[in-house]
């Protein structure tokens, strides 16, 4: 079977973007691929995080994962701290990657705009832990939105590199991108991505979220002063809402501007709540059960992480004896 892996980082609010353009593809690619999928808690430290808030979030995202169809006896639910297997591949890739490379990383750019002394050297060598992760489980497809695309070609980058010197010992890994949920923008602003970590939640609808906010904030999305329903760049705000109704309703786009024709953006706006509204109930009444029981959540990541650890630690003796470092005697 083919391998899978991907992760999130357990910052802010888990939303419907993280939903549609990375966990919808999780779920569906768990029957047919040999699947890992991460909390990656050591790569939320590159942001200053309060500890207690931290733990929380690694039990909420995994009861979310669960809740939105990760099935535990199907695929590997692992803390990344829990596996220093990831650290130490890290390491030995760092000494494989260059300044210049991870200079160019657009989140890189992004995160330490307008910071100049306060920039943490994890927010720049965040993409090495990135390739680490997913390069330790020889996974062949990563399902993940538009944004990580360029920290997947570092790590394919990265992994040709170490193949070229040392021999092949790394798949090489193919991002698995939707069409319509890969990038889901801001709803008051749509010409940023909609992020958990927005410290405006009106920009977000958060996996958690009741109805009448979820109704809320679809009702004061930013949409144009115009009537008419059609799909283009013109419009960013609809455009938006549309894709968001289409990964949510698995009906293509086409078909839903035709489904609103001479009709008003209100009348969209409602149904696409209603849609959210319909999709998340059966998450959030499963999530609220999961998270009351912590202690099956450690058992949950003990049997991922010896799962995660026996695949990972065949890679990292792999790469060591390739690159000189002699074995410790038992
Ligand atoms: P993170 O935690 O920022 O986001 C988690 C996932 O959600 C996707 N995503 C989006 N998709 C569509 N539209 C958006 N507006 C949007 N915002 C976020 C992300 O693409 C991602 O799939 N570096 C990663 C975490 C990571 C990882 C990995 C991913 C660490 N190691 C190994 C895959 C494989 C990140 O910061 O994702």
């Amino acid at each position: 079977m083919k391998k899978v892996l991907s992760g999130i980082q357990p910052s802010g609010n888990l939303c419907i973007s993280n939903y549609l353009g990375a966990i919808k593809n999780w779920v569906k690619l768990q029957d047919t691929h040999e699947c890992i999928y991460l909390i990656v808690d050591l790569h939320s430290l590159t942001v200053e995080q309060k500890p207690a808030d931290l733990r929380n979030r690694c039990y909420s995202f995994a009861a979310q994962y669960i809740a939105c169809g990760i099935n535990p006896e199907k695929s590997i639910i692992a803390v990344q701290s829990h596996l220093p297997q990831h650290s130490e591949l890290m390491w030995v890739l760092s000494t494989l990657t260059y300044l210049g490379e991870l200079n160019r990383m657009t989140q890189f750019k992004d995160k330490s705009k307008g910071k100049d002394k306060s920039i943490n050297l994890g927010l720049f060598s965040y993409p090495v832990l990135m390739a680490s992760d997913i390069l330790l489980y020889q996974a062949d497809f990563v399902p993940v939105g538009a944004d990580q695309k360029q920290h997947l070609e570092l790590s394919r980058d990265i992994a040709n590199r170490f193949n070229t010197r040392y021999s092949d010992t790394f798949t090489l890994p193919e991002p698995y991108i939707p069409k319509e949920g890969a990038r889901i923008m801001s709803l008051q602003d749509p010409s940023s991505k909609m992020s958990k970590s927005d410290t405006n939640d009106s920009n977000y609808i958060s996996l958690l979220d009741n109805p009448d906010v979820i109704l809320k904030k679809i009702k004061r999305s930013v949409t144009d002063s115009g009537t008419e329903i059609t799909y283009s760049d013109k419009k960013p705000g609809l455009q938006n809402l549309i894709n968001i109704y289409s990964s949510f309703s698995d009906i293509s786009v086409d078909d839903i501007v035709k489904r609103y024709e001479g009709k008003m953006y209100s009348d969209l706006k409602v149904d696409l709540a209603d849609i959210i509204i319909d999709k998340l109930k059966p998450v959030q009444d499963k999530y609220n059960i999961l998270i009351s029981d912590k202690s099956e959540l450690d058992k949950i990541f003990k049997i991922g992480r010896d799962k995660a650890a026996y695949l990972s630690n065949k890679t990292l003796s792999k790469v060591y004896r390739k690159i000189g470092l002699i074995k410790s005697i038992k």
